[in-house]
């Protein structure tokens, strides 16, 4: 039996949230608001609490859970040292959509952090995640609150439909404002190093520490056959149910392609689903044309990405043809997510 906790945009009602926070202090499982998707919480230091989370989401025990904090006071117990580069990370961007990795302290059980020395702590911005882990005073430790598999949720009707019946409350708040997951970045390796692109992006990381890498794992088009370091990045993520295409290239070139494709495919009888942009949704011919945003406003793109994938499902179309976007800024983390749901097929068309 799962209880919805409706709270109105992002007050501060004392009352749900002690009532959340509560069944978290009893070993129970909330999922809530953040400002990149919607979390699921339980206690971090109760490995008990912390297994219900990964049945809950059908989630392989080996991928790592981010603890969440409410203040910096809270990192020391968690984690062996705090690093200079940590300090500059924490002062510049938390609260935040950034994960820092840390060597952990002994008090994290194995169940946290699937059997890694090290651990993932992130101090998030939103207002109902901070007043739910303060009035815990407890890590939360806290994946992304969709069934394994399908693409993270960035509003409350994703996470009542993934997650009804297998949670004990769920908070209903308003839609993420990033809508993408947090920047996880390694600060254990002697350089840092990005192991998953976000809203904090690579350009913000290497203006503040200088320099930065990023782990080949999501540099490498045929990830599979690279062992990537963040465990969650070796699973297929963010996929919809239908296969996905991306098409990449000059903007008159893809639009040609992807009609081209799109005549082919209905020809097979196929719904087509497409995902365009405000400049080019005019000049399709799909099923299901849905628009991510302006091709100049990356951050709306990047809020709606989750949401469209999860409508085409509903729509139940056959294959999506998917418009590329720059990589630029927060495009790297939009481009990283897309390539993730298209399961690596990409088209380059040329001029
Ligand atoms: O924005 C977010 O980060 C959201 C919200 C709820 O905070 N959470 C989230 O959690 O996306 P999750 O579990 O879906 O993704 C956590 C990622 C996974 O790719 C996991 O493998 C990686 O962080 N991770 C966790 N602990 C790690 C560790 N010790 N070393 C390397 N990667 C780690
Ligand atoms: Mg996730």
């Amino acid at each position: 039996n799962t209880l919805v906790l409706t709270i109105e945009g992002n007050q501060q009602d004392q009352d749900k949230i002690q009532q959340a926070a509560q069944v978290l202090k009893e070993g129970g499982t909330v999922a809530f608001p953040t400002e990149t998707v919607y979390g699921l919480g339980a206690n971090g230091l109760d490995p008990k609490a912390v297994k219900k989370i990964y049945e809950a989401k059908g989630r392989p025990s080996d991928n790592p859970l981010i603890l969440h904090i409410a203040d910096k006071e809270e990192i020391k117990p968690l984690v062996a040292s705090i690093p200079p580069v940590a300090e500059k990370l924490i002062e510049a961007f938390w609260p935040g959509p950034l994960t820092i990795i840390f060597e952990k302290s002994s008090i994290i059980p194995k169940e946290v952090t699937g059997g890694l020395n090290t651990v993932a702590l992130r101090m998030p911005s939103h207002p109902i995640a901070h007043w739910l882990i303060k009035e815990t005073r407890l890590p939360i430790a806290a994946p992304s609150a969709n069934l394994s598999g399908k693409p993270s949720p960035t509003k409350a009707e994703h996470v009542i439909q993934d997650l009804t019946g297998r949670v004990d409350i769920i908070i209903e708040g308003d839609p993420s404002q990033i809508g993408l997951e947090s920047t996880v970045v390694d600060i254990t390796t002697p350089i840092p190093t990005i192991l998953r692109p976000g809203g904090i992006t690579y350009e913000d990381l290497q203006n503040l520490l200088g320099e930065v890498n990023i782990d080949p794992g999501i540099l490498d088009d045929l990830g599979q056959q690279y062992q990537p370091k963040s465990p969650g990045m070796k699973y297929t993520h963010y996929a919809p149910a239908a296969p996905m295409t991306m098409i990449e290239g000059p903007t008159k070139a893809v639009v040609e392609k992807i009609n081209a494709l799109t005549k082919e495919y209905q020809l097979q009888g196929k719904k087509v689903g497409i995902l365009a942009t405000v400049e080019t949704k005019d000049d399709y011919r799909g099923d299901i044309v849905l628009s991510l945003g302006q091709r100049d406003k990356p951050q709306s793109i990047a809020s709606n990405l989750f949401d469209l994938l999860r409508q085409f499902d509903k729509e139940k179309v056959d294959v999506i043809l998917a418009e590329s976007i720059s990589s630029q800024g927060i495009g790297f983390a939009i481009i990283n997510r897309m390539t993730k749901a298209a399961g690596h097929r990409i088209i380059h068309v040329a001029k």
